[in-house]
């Protein structure tokens, strides 16, 4: 069996006093899609950063890409791992044009001024842009932009190394219905790629889980209520007791909707 791209062991996280994660559990193999979620408060962003090597577990370890976390430079792991969340939005230089946030991620960087770009990585970013639907913008400067506009390059940006795992926390956050299907339909397309992209996408709306995800982690109060197969786990039982309230699930053409029963 090959390494799986990512691994949590019994990952715990205390804050404030309280375990805010507590012996999570989770192994995505090359090329799954999994979709995290859970209510406000559940521990899906804490998950993620864990993933994404910017936060240490109190208890448990993790293996990114093959590679055990405190044994490597988390620097250069970073490079083969896409991530995109809230708090990257707020952290780009507002001044940066799309194309330059998009290219700053060949190295790492927030921002291009500490670095040279070879004409192929501009290009390869203008490119990523038009993937995202949103290549009329490389010029536009970031702060300018909507908030939709914003995650498209965002996602553009995390494509930009070529990672083997990409997580994206709540990418569909503040869109509009027409913004968020847009992109759930270019997340639904980049899990159909041929290139096996692992994907770890935390959302708390049923309704922006991308058909074409095969598995889903479901978490409440920092713990693991169920993980596996999407239709297992995206059911009546387990998130009536996640939600803590009777829910009924219903699919359509690979959508998922719930409401109370
Ligand atoms: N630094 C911190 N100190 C205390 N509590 C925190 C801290 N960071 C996060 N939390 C709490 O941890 C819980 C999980 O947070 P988070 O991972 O952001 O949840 P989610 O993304 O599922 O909404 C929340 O109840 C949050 O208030
Ligand atoms: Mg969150």
């Amino acid at each position: 069996m090959p390494d799986p791209v990512l691994e949590l062991r019994g990952v715990s996280v205390v804050r404030s006093g309280s375990w805010i994660v507590a012996d999570v559990s989770l192994r995505v193999a090359a090329g799954e899609r999994w979709v995290v979620i859970g209510p406000n408060g559940a521990g899906k962003s804490t998950v993620l950063s864990i993933a994404s090597t910017r936060l240490w577990p109190s208890r448990g370890s993790v293996a990114v890409l093959g590679e055990e976390i405190g044994r490597v430079d988390a620097r250069d792991l970073r490079r083969r791992v896409g991530d995109a969340s809230a708090a990257l939005a707020e952290a780009v230089h507002r001044g940066l044009t799309a194309a330059e946030v998009v290219v700053s991620a060949a190295t790492g960087a927030l921002a291009p001024w500490w670095d040279a770009y070879s004409d192929a990585e501009r290009a390869r970013a203008v490119d990523l842009l038009d993937l995202v639907g949103v290549s009329a913008l490389a010029d536009r400067t970031f702060g300018t932009l909507s908030t939709g506009e914003r995650q498209r390059v965002l996602l553009a940006r995390t494509l930009m190394p070529d990672p083997d795992l990409l997580l994206l926390d709540e990418p569909a956050a503040g869109l509009d219905l027409g913004a968020r299907e847009d992109l759930l339909d270019r997340l639904t397309a980049l899990a159909a790629r041929d290139r096996p992209l692992a994907i770890v996408l935390v959302t708390h709306h049923l309704e922006e889980v991308p058909p074409g995800f095969g598995h889903a982690l479901l978490l409440s109060r920092g713990r693991v209520v169920a993980a596996g197969r999407v239709d297992d786990v995206l059911a009546d039982g387990p998130l009536s007791a996640a939600y803590g309230l009777p829910l009924r699930v219903s699919r359509d053409a690979g959508r998922h909707t719930a409401r109370r029963a």
